[in-house]
């Protein structure tokens, strides 16, 4: 294992052959110095609320006000114009546009700072803020706006049933089959701003290297709950080490 400082540049331990598939999962750190939360870290979300009254299918059954109010509040930060994409989203979008390869970018996170960027080959395995779902039919639309227990659904009609269209804790994350088919296929795995807490995501790692054989690199602040599972890793600020860590890949070409 490597483990750098913050350095404006890195050396990857494993460059993949320039056909190589990469793919690369995302979590709350990479959005940190956009200026939104993370979960886990002091002060972060899960600090101030507790997850089983805002984020389980429970939750929104026993109390859909509070549940609206918490993802309302999220979403308008979300919105608010000092949130946009930082270096590290921007260098994931050079890789996809320059790697002569596959490159896949999973993430956790329900912003849509990934998209904003301009990343094309990206899965929200666990929803995005600026969609809500009916609960009863599954209808889902845009919106960008606060939800209410008065919201209808203009494709079945019933009121009270409009939700994020987000993934909760007790749900099945998004797409796993197409996530899965390209773990299994990709030569690097690189884990970005995630603590490793939450599966399936959690355990991306530990089936990259078992079934794909694949190199498998860590960037993150601090050593994650997976952190010895990793062939390589570099820690610091996602702003700093994502950009070196990618460019140092393309310059490899
Ligand atoms: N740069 C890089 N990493 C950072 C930064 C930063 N600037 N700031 C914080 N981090 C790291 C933290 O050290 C931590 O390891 O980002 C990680 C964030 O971890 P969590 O808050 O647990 O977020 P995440 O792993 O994305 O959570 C997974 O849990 O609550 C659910 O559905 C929610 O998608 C989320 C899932």
């Amino acid at each position: 294992m490597s483990q750098n400082s913050t350095a404006p540049k890195l050396q990857p331990a494993f460059i993949p052959p320039a056909d190589g598939r990469i793919v690369i999962l995302t979590g709350a750190g990479i959005s940190k110095e956009s200026g939104l939360e993370t979960f886990r870290d002091a002060g972060g979300i899960w600090s101030k609320v507790r997850l089983e009254d805002v984020a389980t299918p429970e939750a929104f059954a026993r109390d859909p006000k509070r549940c609206h109010a918490f993802y309302n509040m999220r979403r308008a930060r979300h919105r608010a114009a000092d949130v946009q994409p930082n270096a590290a989203h921007h260098a994931l979008v050079r890789l996809e546009q320059g790697w002569p390869g596959d490159v896949m970018v999973v993430t956790q996170n329900v912003d849509t700072l990934h998209d904003r960027a301009g990343s094309k080959n990206l899965i929200h395995m666990h929803g995005t803020y600026n969609q809500a779902r009916c609960n009863f039919c599954g209808h889902v639309i845009a919106n960008e706006g606060d939800l209410s227990v008065e919201d209808v659904c203009s494709a079945c009609n019933k009121a009270a049933g409009m939700r994020p269209n987000v993934v909760w804790f007790g749900e099945m994350p998004i797409e796993m089959e197409r996530i899965y088919g390209a773990l299994s296929d990709c030569d690097l795995f690189i884990s970005i701003g995630t603590s490793g807490n939450v599966y399936p995501a959690a355990g991306f790692v530990a089936v990259v290297s078992k079934h794909a054989g694949a190199h498998t690199a860590e960037l993150n602040l601090e050593p994650s709950a997976g952190a010895t599972l990793f062939a390589e890793a570099h820690y610091g600020p996602a702003t700093a080490t994502v950009p070196a860590y990618i460019d140092a890949l393309l310059q490899s070409l």
